[in-house]
């Protein structure tokens, strides 16, 4: 029956559609990484707020929970203009969004959220040239997306190789045809940077909800050597005979 089982699974229309399907890579998120979210925010200003906002994003919060000096936080990513309790908004506007790329950048706030760290993670490292596209560029993992290849002069340009499998299904590869300012390392970790940044962004509170786990953790054992003093207090005068 078994056998059976596994045979009938070997050919089932499942089976081909998840061997098409892209596997993807798993982003290094550590969100307690206060250096690699202030990379991530950095990158952030600078390749992706142009066109993305983070609009329950306050940039307070990066002195608060990424570690970093409010007069940076100002002179860096407010160069001077707006208030450290604003929120990341972006300077595109929707009608332009959509009249420049045919549909508007979406906030980022909750991607991560959404989507999952390991899929913006992929997504990110996934662009390859497209001639037939309007931004000269394709996604793997989001076919036909509207997004140039922004990271494109830190990653470099890949083109896809398509590679047929011993059942005739097709997998796809991405080959580096020409070299960014980044090698393969460096730029996995700026966009693990990044991603860990967005994954921070998407819930803030899982830092706090963490560190209350640990009062609520020591509150428990006290709760418990409180407990069990107790218990010995109620049957102390009891016979043990009768136990
Ligand atoms: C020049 C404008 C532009 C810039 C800069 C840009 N993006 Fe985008 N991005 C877009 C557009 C347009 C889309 C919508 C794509 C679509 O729906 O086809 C998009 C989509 C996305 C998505 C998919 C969202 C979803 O859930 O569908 C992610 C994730 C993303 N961008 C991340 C980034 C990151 C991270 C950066 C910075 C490295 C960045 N983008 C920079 C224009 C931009």
């Amino acid at each position: 029956m078994n056998k059976l089982f596994f045979f009938l699974l070997c050919f089932s229309p499942l089976w081909a559609v998840a061997s098409e399907s892209l596997s993807l890579d798993s982003a290094p998120v550590d969100v307690y990484d206060q250096p690699s979210l202030q990379r991530g925010a950095r990158l952030y200003a600078e390749y992706c707020q142009g066109c993305h906002s983070l609009k329950y994003m306050r940039y307070s919060r990066l002195v608060r929970d990424a570690g970093m000096d409010e007069a940076a936080v100002l002179k860096d990513f407010l160069h001077g203009e707006g208030a450290i309790g604003d929120v990341m908004t972006t300077g595109l506007t929707k009608e332009n969004g959509v009249s420049w790329f045919g549909v508007a950048p979406p906030d980022l706030s909750l991607t991560v959220r959404a989507r999952g760290a390991d899929w913006v993670y992929t997504y990110l490292r996934s662009f390859y040239l497209d001639p037939s596209k309007p931004t000269g560029v394709n996604n793997l993992l989001f076919k036909d997306v509207a997004m140039p290849n922004v990271l494109g002069e830190l990653q470099g340009q890949q083109e896809r190789v398509v590679e047929e499998g011993w059942n005739g299904h097709k997998s796809y590869k991405l080959s580096l045809v020409q070299p960014g300012r980044m090698d393969a390392e460096q730029f996995d970790q700026a966009v693990g940077d990044l991603t860990n940044y967005l994954a921070y962004v998407a819930e803030p509170a899982q830092l706090e909800r963490s560190s209350l786990g640990k009062w609520v953790l020591f509150y428990l054992v006290i709760l418990m050597v409180v407990l069990y003093k107790l218990k010995k207090e109620y049957w102390r005068d009891v016979d043990a005979d009768i136990l």
